[in-house]
């Protein structure tokens, strides 16, 4: 029996089949979807928010002050398909009384993977040597073309010792690392027991590490923690990569450091805004590899995710425990 009022739930893209099977099938829920692969304008969010009791949103969804107010008092539960919760504004969500689902965990392993993939990339400069093997610049073995940096014997410096920073160092410490350091808003010692990690300040981090690896949330704290001042402290042979979000990173700063040989290297799966303009300096430059915020980006991470993000969405709408609740 069909109960006597449907919750309405806005679902801002087309996501992967399990989530998606998972909420047709809620008797109890009146499903409207942006149906496209590409992002909803802000007016249509606006339009379909209007009235929800559940809202599935994307990480390019901003969810501000005045789309709470456009959805109105019904509006129960946001669930975001990501694990970074920095496009809700969590104070205001927080102020209504409405409870917000992400997806940490099951991202952690494909992220930490694509991290390390990026890593390589940017280290031994294989998008470089790719497109030398296509355009002829591959003459012969030389003895000083195309060298890198390696891992064996490194410092390896992770900003944001969290889940996926963790598990970026785990995958990491097989390489022949030879020395971790972390930083982070205090030292986390039970998880920097598994890789004797020193936890260190902003700039020791920054002047000490061979490799630095990205990992932190972006808050109102992080955001431009590595500028200007970072890069400059950093050593020529280092080599930088951020799979966090674009904001953490100076970029005009980052392309001075790149540009003037600051820096070796960076591997980058965030930027701003995304998508990076085509005409960007930063894809002028061949010391930088650039992908397309892929980090979590395989087939089963991807249902996986949109099965969390489904369910914590419909275990609130229906006042029940979520499986993955941000404590606001
Ligand atoms: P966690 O919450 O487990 O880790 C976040 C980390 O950020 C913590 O270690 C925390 O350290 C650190 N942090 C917070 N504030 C600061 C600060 N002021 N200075 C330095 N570090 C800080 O989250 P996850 O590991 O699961 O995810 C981390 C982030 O990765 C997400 O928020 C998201 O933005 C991004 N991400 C990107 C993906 C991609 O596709 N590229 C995929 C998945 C996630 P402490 O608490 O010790 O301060
Ligand atoms: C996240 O979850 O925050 C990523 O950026 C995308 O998976």
């Amino acid at each position: 029996m069909r109960p006597a009022r449907l919750m309405k739930v806005f679902v801002t893209r087309r996501i992967p089949p399990e989530g998606w099977a998972a909420l047709s099938e809620a008797a109890d829920c009146e499903v409207e979807q942006w149906d496209s692969d590409e992002p909803i304008p802000r007016k249509e969010l606006e339009r379909g928010v209007a009235g929800a009791h559940g809202l599935l949103c994307l990480l390019s969804d901003r969810v501000d002050k005045k789309l709470l107010d456009l959805a109105g008092a019904d509006l129960k539960v946001v669930s975001t398909l990501s694990v970074g919760v920095d496009h809700l504004a969590l104070d205001e969500l927080k102020k209504r009384g409405i409870r917000v689902g992400y997806t940490p965990d099951v991202l952690t392993d494909a992220t930490a993977e694509l991290a390390v993939s990026l890593l390589l990339s940017a280290c031994r400069r294989l998008p470089e040597a790719i497109e030398e093997v296509k355009n002829g610049g591959w003459t012969s073995w030389k003895p000083l073309w195309l060298c890198g940096h390696g891992l064996t014997q490194s410092t390896v410096g992770v900003i944001g010792l969290g889940r996926i920073g963790q598990a970026i160092a785990r995958r990491l410490k097989p390489f022949g690392v030879q020395r971790f350091l972390y930083t982070g808003r205090q030292p986390r010692p039970r998880e920097a027991e598994e890789f004797q990690a020193e936890f260190v300040s902003v700039p020791e981090l920054a002047a000490t590490s061979d490799f630095i690896v990205v990992a932190c949330s972006l808050t109102p704290a992080t955001k431009e923690l590595c500028n200007k001042d970072f890069f400059q402290k950093m050593k020529k042979t280092a080599v930088f990569v951020n799979i966090s979000r674009g904001d953490v990173v100076n970029q005009d700063d980052l392309y001075q450091a790149l540009a003037s040989g600051q820096i070796a290297a960076a591997g980058l799966d965030v930027t701003t805004p995304e998508p990076l303009p085509t005409n960007h300096p930063l894809l002028t430059l061949k010391n930088c590899v650039i992908l397309p915020h892929i980090g979590s980006a395989t087939h089963r991470t991807r249902n996986t995710m949109s099965l969390l993000a489904a369910n914590n969405l419909l275990a609130g709408l229906r006042g029940e425990p979520m499986p993955s609740e941000l404590k606001l």
